[in-house]
């Protein structure tokens, strides 16, 4: 059981910040990771919809021995965590609520914006979590359309990313917020020119550290942490092998083979 892998699963590359702050926190541990990159992006689709595509990641990596799964994405956090906990056995945690967490630890003006898909934003995820532990706090959310197609296709560094970031986030920069949520896992990506754009006043907040510290500590409660240097990560995706590797590469600092799956 202790040497199960732990699955991670988004709609593409995304989840691969949240997997690689696992892999620096949890070095022993394994992970098969899931990119739907041929259904990506999921943001503008229903929450049912994409409800049943994170159903079917879920049963395609539960037939391998799995120890925990993470929804490393908030669009499919916000249709599907509850369901996906109430269907499996396992430790299930999604992206939200460390987000929300790591917010609130360092916001002094209790004014936040958080920005992600429409499918995020629209279910007002991150305004009912921020506000169930803070009812005081002052939120702002702003859905970004063109951010995910960008990162997807490997354009995070380009010109077109900058002006695309800087137009989209115009709006942002008049409010008096002093922290950024990025509520979508692909936006770390893009988070240089996020920084730039919001300045250095603005505390900018990615899930990964705080989502892969809880998961740690579920594991440690539950004595399922790994005892040894685990198996090889595996990667799987539904769509172009070549620029999820190309870009988990990247991203991880290490050499990725990926599996092509037909769900
Ligand atoms: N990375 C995902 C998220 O955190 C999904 C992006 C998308 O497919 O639209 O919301």
């Amino acid at each position: 059981m202790n040497q199960d892998a732990i699955g991670v699963l988004d709609s593409g590359v995304g989840g691969l910040t949240v997997a690689k702050e696992v892999m620096r926190q949890l070095p022993k541990e394994t992970i098969y990771y899931f990119g739907d990159t041929l259904r990506c992006p999921y943001g503008p689709r229903s929450a049912d919809e994409v409800k049943s595509f994170v159903h079917e990641i879920v049963s395609y990596l539960m037939q391998f021995s799995l120890k925990a799964i993470l929804i490393a994405c908030n669009t499919g956090t916000a249709a599907a965590l509850q369901s996906i906990k109430d269907g499996w056995d396992i430790p299930v945690l999604g992206v939200i609520e460390p987000g929300a967490r790591a917010a609130i630890k360092v916001s002094r003006k209790k004014k936040i914006a958080v920005i992600g898909t429409q499918g995020t934003i629209q279910s007002r995820a991150y305004e009912k979590m921020l506000k169930s532990i803070h009812p005081e706090l002052q939120i702002y959310s702003l859905a970004c359309p063109e951010f995910v197609p960008l990162v997807e296709k490997g354009l995070y560094h380009t010109p077109e990313a900058k002006r695309v970031v800087e137009k989209t986030l115009a709006p942002l920069t008049k409010l008096d917020i002093d922290t950024l949520i990025l509520g979508c896992t692909h936006y770390p990506l893009l988070q240089h020119f996020i920084s730039q754009t919001m300045g250095d006043q603005v505390n900018i907040i990615s899930s990964a550290e705080e989502t892969a510290a809880e998961l740690s500590s579920i594991l440690y409660h539950r004595n399922l942490l790994s005892k040894q240097y685990g198996k090889k990560h595996r990667f799987f995706a539904t769509g172009s092998q070549y620029l999820f590797q190309q870009i988990a590469e990247e991203w991880l600092g290490e050499n990725v083979e990926v599996e092509r799956v037909d769900l």
